[in-house]
């Protein structure tokens, strides 16, 4: 039996557009790096056994055709990958993959299921001992491998701090215990998928402006991780999320990931007078609030003041996968 947990992560850059592919080698690398946390609390559990055939389960339930197909797609890429050393491939799989986080909560379940997923099936393949080889001193094919099935499973393959710019992400060697405080105010599932949202990122008249900003964005955000400072890791990653989702809502048709609640709650933080805290936002209305101490108190006043109805997941800086 395999077991590998893996825990999703939180873009202060985000990954949002996609180059073009010419093969599956080049699929899913973004138009620009994006840089992120991985977390800690949240995780993927992975659990893989030999079986006379292919079955997969996911929160318990049997797989919907489409995830079945892509992940049955990301069993065969990873066969090819290791057909030299390993011809005997993979064999028929039962997968289980269990989420302990809520679903469509703005934590991304795909980031931390392929990391997990691509562990564990190269774990079936080149066994447990080479796999954890390769997780501690060279996690960079694994990432590649991750990225293919999911985009930013590329940065859950690491833990701390992960910058990703090519086909491989990589770790920065930046030691920062920051927390992320997420504000669940829906779980409702997202109308526009972040697949179609890449997409439609490109017709944004926008689009081009960001990308000329963000060479310096992404320079100062590392400066500002090195030297610890709060703020201005604060300024940069709010202005980011804006950005992405002024994108996005310029894109052609429109995609509107922010409700009422999430432009109130918005608007209440950057009012605040002493920021101990600053938001990010992937694509969905949910806030990820980040921040050096607890803040679960603080937060619970402001959503009573606003009469906001919301779920409050604690989570902060993770080390990365799992195997057993
Ligand atoms: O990996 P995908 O295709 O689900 O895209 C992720 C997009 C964002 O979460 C919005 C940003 C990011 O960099 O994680």
């Amino acid at each position: 039996m395999i077991k590998v947990t893996a825990s999703p992560n939180i873009a202060f850059i985000k990954y949002w557009g996609k180059k073009d592919s010419t093969s599956d080698e080049d699929r899913n690398i973004g138009v620009n790096p994006s840089l992120s946390m991985t977390l800690d609390v949240a995780k993927t559990t992975v659990v893989i056994e030999k079986s006379p055939r292919h079955s997969i389960y996911i929160d318990q339930k049997e797989a919907s055709k489409e995830d079945h197909d892509k992940i049955v797609q990301h069993i065969t890429r990873i066969e090819k990958m290791f057909q030299k050393t390993h011809p005997q491939g993979a064999g028929y799989l039962n997968i289980n993959s269990e989420n302990n986080f809520p679903p469509s909560a703005g934590i991304a379940s795909s980031a931390s299921a392929f990391a997990a997923l691509t562990v564990g099936i190269v774990a079936a393949i080149i066994g447990k001992p080479e796999t954890k080889k390769l997780l501690k001193t060279n996690p960079d094919t694994l990432s590649s491998l991750a990225r293919r099935g999911s985009g930013s499973a590329a940065r859950s393959l690491m833990g701390g701090f992960v910058k990703w710019e090519t086909l491989t992400a990589e770790s920065l060697n930046v030691q920062w215990p920051l927390l992320d405080t997420i504000v669940i105010l829906s779980s409702k599932a997202k109308d526009v998928s972040s697949s179609e949202g890449h997409k439609r990122a490109l017709t944004s008249p926008y689009f081009a402006e960001r990308q000329s900003k963000l060479p310096e964005r992404i320079r100062n955000l590392e400066n500002a991780l090195q030297t610890k400072d709060f703020e201005r890791f604060g300024q940069i990653i709010e202005e980011e999320a804006l950005e992405m989702h002024h994108v996005a809502e310029t894109s052609n048709p429109p995609i509107h990931y922010l409700s009422e609640d999430s432009k109130r709650l918005i608007s209440t933080i950057q009012g605040l007078k002493n920021r101990s805290f600053y938001f990010t936002i992937d694509a969905g209305p949910n806030l990820h609030l980040i921040s050096t101490k607890p803040i679960k108190e603080e937060i619970k006043s402001i959503l009573n003041n606003l009469k906001l109805d919301a779920v409050i997941w604690e989570d902060h800086l993770g080390t990365g996968p799992t195997l057993e």
